[in-house]
């Protein structure tokens, strides 16, 4: 099967689950806005690759296990709860093409919202029916993934008020926290209810890291060469908010004081005109920073690649394989 039709179909999937499972009770402003966003869609990649690393290890191919679904809608609640406040954190008001939920609700929904949708994800975790040993590691690797998650975005946060010395080998730390862990979580945990060798295992964790680093520079490239009826949220962000991507890190890098003049003029400024980040996104071109991060995403989905190899082939390490093109090539 194409892997365009695959996911589109899975997405449907995990999107029913979601649905029956994200209830409106009182009070109402609340449920509703729990489920506003995963109900928005988005491309449900994290479930897919849990799926499918499930799929491709499973030593009975045939069977289409229940557990996995519900552990990727486990983790795309935890996306989404993550989401809800990133929107709030970064202050931006669109999100899957439309109003982010406290631009929707308010704040004080939004950050209520995401705290329920977090625990909503350890409740039906839970109570799925996977052996309570499986359960209990799965549990346990979903609480230090979250963790790591926010001390990824508290990095992310920080480094927006420093300017000169954020170093590629933090942005690389910062990004596996707070993107890459989710991706490696969920392969993870699809080769444990697959019940595959720790080797395996351990190899399928290494290919969602990679994967997931190659899948948050490519979203920091979208942020500035992405179309934003495509991607959905508000294009320059990063730049206006000064986060310190890799453009911005080697553009700072390699700028003359001319250069480094236009970028600040630009790089955390909220009210900068578009002229302004052009004029910024210009000085990253011509100092080929955009190429550059690229050519860094490119390098990572090669390497998360490389752990493909190492499994069976099957139809769903092909889907692994084009998943992880997908990842870099995206343009939402
Ligand atoms: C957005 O993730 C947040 C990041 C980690 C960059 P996605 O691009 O997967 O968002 P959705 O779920 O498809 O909307
Ligand atoms: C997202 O990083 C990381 C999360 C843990 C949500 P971004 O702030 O770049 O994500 P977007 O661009 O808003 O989706
Ligand atoms: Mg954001
Ligand atoms: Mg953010
Ligand atoms: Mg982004």
């Amino acid at each position: 099967m194409k892997f365009q039709e695959f996911l589109n179909n899975k997405a449907k999937d995990f999107e029913k689950i979601l649905d029956e499972r994200l209830k409106i009770k009182e009070p109402k402003k609340l449920y509703m806005a729990m489920r506003y966003l995963p109900m928005l869609g988005g491309k449900r990649l994290r479930p897919l690759m849990a799926y499918l690393s499930c799929r491709a290890l499973r030593h009975a191919p045939n069977t289409d296990s229940k557990e996995v679904y519900i552990f990727g809608a486990v983790l795309e609640m935890i996306h989404n709860f993550t989401l809800i406040h990133d929107d709030i954190m970064d202050n931006d008001p669109t999100r899957r093409g439309h109003k982010s939920v406290h631009e929707k609700f308010g704040l004080e929904a939004g950050i209520n919202a995401g705290d329920a949708l977090f625990a909503e994800a350890f409740e039906f975790l839970a109570e799925s029916p996977l052996e309570p040993s499986l359960v209990k590691q799965l549990v346990k690797d979903v609480a230090l993934m979250s963790k790591g998650i926010v001390e990824g975005q508290q990095m992310d946060v920080d480094f927006e008020s420093t300017i000169n010395s954020v170093k590629i080998e933090d942005y690389l730390k910062m990004i596996e926290k707070k993107t890459a862990l989710l991706f490696q979580i969920a392969a993870k945990g699809g080769a444990l209810i697959a019940g595959a060798s720790q080797e395996d295992v351990k190899n399928m964790e290494e290919f969602g890291r990679l994967s997931g680093i190659a899948f948050q520079i490519c979203d920091d490239l979208l942020d500035i060469v992405g179309v934003e009826k495509e991607i959905g949220k508000p294009k320059w962000s990063d730049i206006r908010k000064g986060k310190k991507t890799l453009m911005v890190i080697h553009a700072l890098q390699h700028a003359s004081d001319e250069e480094k003049k236009i970028l600040k003029k630009a790089l955390g400024k909220r009210n900068a005109s578009d002229e302004e980040v052009e004029a910024a996104v210009s000085v990253m071109e011509k100092l080929g920073s955009i190429s550059n991060a690229r050519k860094l995403a490119k390098e990572y989905r090669d390497k998360a690649k490389k752990c493909l190899e190492k499994i069976p082939d099957s139809e769903y390490r092909r889907l692994l394989f084009d998943l992880t093109d997908f990842m870099v090539e995206r343009i939402k």
